[in-house]
């Protein structure tokens, strides 16, 4: 009879063990993804504008190092140090939308190295694992460098299958679904996307310029949002949007006028 209830309760306890540590298991995996979106998000900003993003981080004035191994993008100082500079908005440097004009550097994208190298292998590259010159570890904390790494390994899309280059027209994008995602864009840039000017009053820059003149810069920046911006502007990543609903967005904001 004690046997029996031994048994019993030791079917129960395991039972209740399986299911506790089980249900612990499922919490952990599921506060992951919000953290690493977060993580994704953040290391994105920081391949497009790093000093508005590190706290406490100071606008480099001279060139970064690496400039002086091209000629052809004639830009000078802090612009030097962005990523986007040398590797792109469609992380396919020159074989990209940085291929030709006034960015052509000629450098490589990142995209072939984000799906060939590990996070810690990526994370080395930018402490100068391949090349000194390469080494951003005096101005990126280990923290951001992890960010970055993590938005390398989980954050790049390609942007040559969403994007027709020529046209610069979303591929898929649906207006009228787009319309209704804008709602909460509007809220902060207007219904016409012109409350905020990203320009100048001479030359003015709206949702619809960028949306209309920079399909790459665009998808990037409202996948994983807009370095310093105040209030900060969401990430879709973080939002949970797929890409589908961030082609739909930039559909509809190139229907928004550009003056
Ligand atoms: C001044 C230009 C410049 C800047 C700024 C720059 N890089 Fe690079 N990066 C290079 C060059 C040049 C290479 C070497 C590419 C090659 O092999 O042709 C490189 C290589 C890489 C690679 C490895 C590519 C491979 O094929 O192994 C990664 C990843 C990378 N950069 C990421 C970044 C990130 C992230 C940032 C921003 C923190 C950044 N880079 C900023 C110029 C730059
Ligand atoms: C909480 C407010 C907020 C929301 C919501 C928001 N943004 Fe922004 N956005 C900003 C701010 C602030 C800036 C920076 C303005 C500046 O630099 O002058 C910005 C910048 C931009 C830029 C310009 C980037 C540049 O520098 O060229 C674009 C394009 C943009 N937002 C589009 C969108 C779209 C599309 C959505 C909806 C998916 C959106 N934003 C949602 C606040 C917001």
């Amino acid at each position: 009879m004690k046997k029996a209830i031994l048994a019993v309760s030791l079917f129960f306890l395991t039972g209740w063990l399986v299911v506790s540590l089980g249900l612990r298991e499922t919490v952990a995996l599921a506060a992951a993804p919000g953290a690493k979106a977060e993580s994704i998000a953040r290391g994105g900003q920081l391949y497009d504008t790093w000093w508005k993003v590190v706290p406490g981080a100071k606008e480099p004035k001279d060139n970064q190092p690496l400039w002086a191994l091209q000629t052809t993008n004639k830009r000078k100082g802090s612009i030097t140090w962005r990523c986007k500079e040398c590797h792109g908005w469609d992380y396919a440097g020159k074989d990209g939308a940085y291929g030709g004009g006034s960015h052509k550097t000629g450098f490589a994208g990142v995209w072939n190295a984000a799906q060939k190298k590990s996070a810690d292998e990526l994370a080395a590259v930018l402490k100068g694992s391949a090349n000194p010159q390469h080494n951003f570890s005096s101005v990126l904390r280990p923290e951001d460098i992890a960010d970055l790494a993590n938005f390398l390994k989980g954050g790049l899309v390609d942007v040559k299958k969403y994007v027709d280059y020529k046209s610069k027209k979303p591929i898929g994008g649906d207006v009228a679904r787009g319309k209704t995602q804008y709602a909460l864009c509007g809220a902060c840039h207007g219904p016409d996307g012109k409350k905020l000017n990203f320009g100048s009053d001479k030359e003015p820059e709206y949702v619809g310029t960028i949306a209309k003149e920079n399909p790459q810069e665009f998808t990037h920046k409202i996948r994983l949002g807009q370095p310093g911006s105040n209030p900060a502007m969401p990430a879709a990543l973080v939002l949970g949007w797929d890409i589908k609903q961030v082609l739909d967005v930039l559909a509809y904001s190139q229907t928004l006028p550009e003056k």
